[in-house]
């Protein structure tokens, strides 16, 4: 059974962001984040190996939710849940992508950047929605000045966003966690410095507004 969109926000303030080059790393790499308490992890489908990262970590990590980003096509979608995914992630909201989502039952975080984007997921009866690319759409700023008028969405901030920002979306009202990777550096991950990402994912699952 897949969590809902809300659940996988709700289980930490940070989703990490992973663009995983070598399958080999996948295992010890969700380990890792989710001994930190970084339990939803985003697998982008942006290397050859990123289906099989998503089947190696779901297959190594029983407490993570391993979910996949950068779903840009239905057949990117289809791919996913096959491989195991438990939820998506795209940087865009097209009907296609959503289309082929509610076909296969996985449920999507979709990208938006404007408040026109976000009222068409919303008649499509989405209401949690990732903004991106936050920091380059002007911020906290720029989403805080949505909870007002956009009052029954709810987001997760992820482009630009860091240990050192993070807090600023957080505690904002239509805020539920953010998305980053500074979680899982690429040299950590290629030196299997392990110790290293789960001290920075710690580091993250306690942040608090
Ligand atoms: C991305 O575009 O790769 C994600 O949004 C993560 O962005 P970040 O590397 O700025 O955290």
């Amino acid at each position: 059974m897949n969590p809902s969109v809300e659940d996988v926000c709700r289980l930490a303030p940070v989703i990490p962001v992973l663009i995983v080059e070598d399958v080999a790393t996948a295992a010890p790499l969700a380990r890792a984040l989710c001994a930190g308490g970084l339990r939803a992890l985003e697998v982008t489908l942006r290397t050859p190996a990123a289906l099989d990262v998503i089947r190696a970590m779901v297959a190594a990590a029983p407490d993570a939710v391993v979910g996949a980003g950068t779903l840009m096509t239905p057949e990117d979608v289809r791919a996913a849940k096959a491989a195991g995914a438990r939820f998506g992630v795209s940087p865009g909201c097209t009907d296609r992508v959503l289309d082929a989502a509610e076909a296969e039952g996985l449920p999507m975080l979709p990208g938006v950047a404007t408040p026109g984007e976000a009222m068409r997921a919303a008649e499509r009866g989405l209401s949690i929605l990732k903004f991106f690319p936050a920091e380059a759409n002007g911020g906290a700023k720029a989403l805080g000045a949505w909870a007002s008028p956009l009052a029954k969405l709810r987001f997760c901030p992820t482009g630009g966003v860091s240990l050192e920002n993070a807090r600023d979306y957080l505690k904002l009202p239509n805020v539920l966690c953010v998305g980053g990777s500074w979680v899982a550096p690429k040299d950590a991950v290629a030196e299997g410095d392990w110790a290293r990402i789960e001290a920075l994912a710690a580091e993250a699952a306690a942040l608090t507004a």
